[in-house]
């Protein structure tokens, strides 16, 4: 089972779109370091969505030419619709299909690309079947002095304080088992994963996203960013799966404590560290 068909829905875009305003202050900085200096910097965004984020950390940068790339075809025409132009190329592609290395240098030389400044990712590798296979075929894109940035969840090392009733903790360990919430330990692998594709001086920028306890309108986006979408899930699990019992104690719950675990998150002494992970790396 995948995630692909609430990739679209209206509630995830919502989601991401939260989620992409609370990471903004943390892998900006992140990409303008490692661009610093650069004129007509080439991107290339895989698993672009709507191209809402693209647009949003990239166009600020001299000269840029930017190709996004996604899988799903409404998604990658909203994209192209929105904000296709000079600067921002976007084309549904799959980039775990067999031919998808022919495909991408078919676009590049249309774009008059050689090769990548930054090869960026942002919640897809957790969502492939073979994240490695993808690493090492994307070193062959990327330019000598380029750095591919990637972004995952690492929920393993996700805290809340107070919490004693352990909300987070069962939260966790039902989102680890959700089929349709991808690898959610995918950032806390991914230094070794990297390695072993052949990358090197491999740097983790960013390991999770907390705030300080006045930060209330962060906590809000921080719950909506890792929690929210949990209860669509498990309403979809037990749509498809009616007798599936997992699935309804899951939810069951989820009905119960939701809302309790939200106050949890979002009140005023809260202190909480959601793990994530941007890494940052060269090719070999
Ligand atoms: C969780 S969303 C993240 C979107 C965006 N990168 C962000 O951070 O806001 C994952 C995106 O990757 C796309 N995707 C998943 N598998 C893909 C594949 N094999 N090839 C290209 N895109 C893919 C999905 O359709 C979806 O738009």
């Amino acid at each position: 089972m995948n995630r692909n068909f609430v990739f679209q829905d209206d509630q995830e875009l919502h989601r991401l779109t939260v989620q992409n305003r609370l990471l903004r202050e943390y892998e900006l900085p992140v990409l303008r370091r490692i661009l610093s200096g650069k004129s007509d910097v080439r991107i290339l965004d895989i698993g672009c969505n709507d191209g809402h984020k693209t647009v949003n950390l990239f166009s600020d940068f001299p000269g840029v030419q930017v190709i996004g790339l996604e899988y799903l075809e409404d998604l990658a025409a909203r994209a192209v619709c929105l904000h296709g132009n000079d600067h921002f190329t976007f084309c549904r592609c799959d980039v775990e299909e067999r031919d998808f290395a022919q495909i991408l240098t078919d676009v590049m030389k249309t774009r008059k690309i050689e090769a990548f400044d930054v090869i960026y990712l942002s919640f897809v590798l957790m969502h492939l079947a073979n994240p490695q296979k993808l690493l090492v075929i994307l070193q062959q894109f990327l330019a000598e002095d380029g750095r591919v940035v990637i972004v995952e969840p690492s929920d393993r090392t996700s805290r809340l304080v107070p919490d004693e009733e352990d909300l987070l903790g069962t939260f966790l360990e039902i989102l680890s088992s959700d089929p349709l919430a991808g690898n959610r330990t995918c950032g806390y692998d991914l230094p070794k994963l990297l390695a072993s594709s052949g990358y090197q001086d491999i740097i983790i920028e960013q390991e999770a996203i907390s705030c300080k306890p006045e930060e209330l309108a962060k906590k809000q986006d921080i719950f909506e960013t890792f929690f929210s979408y949990l209860p669509q899930d498990l309403d979809i699990l037990c749509e498809q799966n009616p007798e599936n019992p997992q699935y309804k104690e899951w939810k069951t719950w989820m009905d119960l404590h939701y809302e309790t675990l939200k106050q949890s998150v979002c009140q005023k002494n809260a202190k909480i560290s959601m793990g994530l992970l941007i890494v940052s790396c060269t090719r070999r």
